[in-house]
């Protein structure tokens, strides 16, 4: 028999208020359910202060910080737990690169997003980039299911 790992990964995504906005939720929903993962948790949500200041605590001090912060804070968003083998890599892959112009048609930037000349890219969703990050993350949005 082939051994398993007995804890799946999880990540969290955020369909961002742009994509939010435009609809574009279920078709997010759709590309990762399709791709093979499961959805653990889902809540539509207007993002506290708090929350950004923690999520985006790594950005803090660049040039387009708060421009990140008042755009993910016009309007609701979908935070999302996913889980499955190696889903933090793979959503990072299904998203695409972060500049929408360059991510690959194919994935969620490519296809769905565009630069509209703002002083942040507005790219749809946001996926954790690593294990620590997924954790952090997961404690920030869903502090219920924090691991
Ligand atoms: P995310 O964290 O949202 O999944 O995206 P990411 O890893 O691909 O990109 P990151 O470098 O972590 O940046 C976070 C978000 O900030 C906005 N951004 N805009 N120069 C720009 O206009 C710029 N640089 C970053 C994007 O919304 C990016 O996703
Ligand atoms: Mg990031």
């Amino acid at each position: 028999m082939t051994e398993t790992n007995q804890t799946p990964q999880h990540s969290l995504v955020l369909v961002k208020p742009d994509g939010y906005r435009r609809g574009l939720t279920g078709e997010v929903l759709r590309r990762i359910e399709a791709k093979g993962y499961r959805l653990v948790a889902l809540s539509i949500v207007e993002a506290t202060q708090e929350q950004l200041a923690a999520h985006y605590a790594e950005h803090e001090g660049k040039p387009f910080y708060q421009p990140l912060v008042d755009f993910m804070s016009s309007g609701p968003l979908a935070a999302v737990i996913i889980e499955g083998d190696a889903c933090i890599p793979a959503f990072r892959s299904l998203a695409g690169a972060t500049d929408p112009t360059a991510a690959a048609p194919g994935t969620i930037r490519g296809d769905l997003g565009r630069d509209w000349g703002l002083k942040v890219q507005q790219n749809i969703v946001h996926g954790s980039d690593s294990p620590e990050s997924a954790a952090r993350e997961i404690s920030i949005w869903f502090p219920e299911h924090a691991e």
